[in-house]
């Protein structure tokens, strides 16, 4: 095999012609490294892949056997309904968000059921993870630990324990000695997953990977991992807060909208199975600015709180902050009112917040927005018992939005008997006695409809 010099980048792995003091692509100094590869000649790297040739596709033979499930709804949920046999599952978050305790977790339970699993830790002492088992009530024999970061060591684990369930965690703490960067660091995280994938592959298990989200860019992120694996979770929440969302983002083998919600307690996360009643347990009553509204994730209605402080007049331009709604919405939504409604909002602060952590980033929240900023602004109080959802347009017109009869059963089932939604999603919502829907055509109606009966 030819060799050939090349000089590459220790942290974004950009290739260059020659060394330099600064890498041209990231900008970080001193990261340029020489390397000799070995250069393949051409076509033999996937000559062994290709030696079958085309096939008719009803003739491929896959593993047919159900999905495992983890035993907790809510992950098997936010998987697309449980994890498919040798597939790479990454689980990104924040550090300290409730990783390692949500995979202990479920490792815990598929033991119990008599799968014999296996959790990897290059972070943590076998002491450490006993603890956090102990914590978490689990003992079982099939639950195998161990504590170790070397990559072929792991290879070599995966390979003898033929475990159904493989967790290593993280994917940033493992390292290789053929590769001479830091662990941690693109180069490093790439070539660790990419081995532990292939190895997975070839065996009958799957895997949960976990990955750090890092802010300093010192190290790897999950960001790096996409593409290689089958599935990306990642686990959100504030950590001021104890409830926790796991998001699908990507996923081979199932839809990617939905989630799964989780509360931190003291003896690990618990589910939240009902998620509209747990972010609204909160809800203040008769303040303005409070408005509750649907949201869809995935198949799943769930209500949410959007809350609006509009205060000022404040000299220049007011300031707009947003907590998990989209900031562009809220302009856009902000124009609208100033326009159609001709409410002075140019010099007013506005701050507005969907509460509990949600993300209230989807078209069916805008009506949900306008009628919070009003009734910040006026400081006048719509109606507890309602629930308001629409698409509003930059001519100010009401549109229909997707799911419509969801949205509203799932109000009705918590107890919202008015529901202020889109005219034209009317007709595909039935009602029970004693709760009404209003429906709205243009947000000139607004003002009228929203505050009435208050
Ligand atoms: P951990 O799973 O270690 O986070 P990660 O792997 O994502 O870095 O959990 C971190 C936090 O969770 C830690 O601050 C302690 C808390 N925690 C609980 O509140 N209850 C529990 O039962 C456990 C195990 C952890
Ligand atoms: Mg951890």
């Amino acid at each position: 095999m030819k060799t050939e010099v090349v000089f590459i980048c220790r942290e974004c792995e950009a290739k260059l012609l020659k060394w330099m003091g600064r890498c041209p692509h990231c900008g970080q100094w001193n990261s340029i490294e020489e390397r000799v590869s070995q250069v393949a000649p051409k076509g033999i790297a996937r000559q062994n892949e290709d030696k079958l040739g085309p096939v008719p596709v009803d003739e491929i033979s896959y593993d047919r056997r159900p999905r495992l499930s983890t035993g907790i709804d809510e992950l098997d949920r936010a998987l697309g309904g449980g994890i498919v046999r040798r597939s790479v599952i990454l689980v990104g978050g924040d550090p300290g968000i409730g990783k390692s305790t949500l995979l202990t977790q479920a490792l815990g339970t598929m033991s119990k059921q008599g799968e014999r699993v296996l959790y990897v830790s290059g972070e943590e002492s076998l002491e450490q993870i006993k603890i956090r088992a102990d914590r978490l009530g689990i003992s079982s024999r099939s639950f195998l630990v161990v504590a170790e970061n070397d990559l072929e060591r792991i290879q070599e684990l995966i390979k003898t324990t033929d475990a159904s369930v493989v967790v290593l965690d993280s994917a940033q703490s493992v390292s290789c000695q053929s590769v001479d960067s830091y662990p941690g660091s693109v180069s490093q995280v790439r070539h660790v997953a990419a081995c532990a994938i292939e190895t997975i592959k070839k065996s009958r298990s799957a895997c949960f990977l976990v990955g750090h989200v890092t802010k300093d860019g010192a190290l790897a992120g999950p960001k790096v991992l996409e593409h290689m694996v089958d599935t990306v979770l990642y686990f959100e929440g504030d950590r001021g807060h104890p409830y926790r969302i796991l998001r699908a983002v990507k996923n081979r083998f199932g839809s990617v909208s939905e989630i799964g919600v989780f509360e931190m307690t003291d003896t690990g996360l618990s589910q939240v199975s009902n998620p509209s009643e747990f972010f609204l347990s909160d809800r203040p009553e008769g303040a303005s600015g409070s408005v509750v509204t649907a949201i869809m994730e995935g198949s799943r209605p769930i209500l949410a709180e959007i809350q609006a402080l509009v205060s000022g007049p404040t000299p220049g331009s007011g300031r707009r902050t947003c907590l998990g709604v989209d900031p562009q919405r809220l302009a856009l939504m902000v124009a609208v009112i100033e326009k159609k409604l001709g409410l002075a909002l140019n010099d007013q602060d506005i701050f507005l917040n969907a509460v509990g952590g949600v993300r209230a980033t989807e078209p069916g929240v805008d009506l949900g927005i306008v009628a919070s900023v009003i009734s910040s602004f006026s400081d006048r109080i719509i109606p507890f018992s309602s629930m308001i959802f629409g698409e509003v347009g930059l001519s100010g017109e009401v549109r229909p939005v997707a799911k419509a009869p969801a949205r509203v059963n799932e109000a009705v089932r918590l107890g919202y008997t008015r529901v202020v939604g889109p005219k034209k999603n009317l007709d595909s919502c039935a009602l029970p006695e004693g709760a009404l829907f209003i429906p709205i055509s243009h947000i000139r109606e607004a003002p009228a409809i929203l505050f009435d009966g208050g």
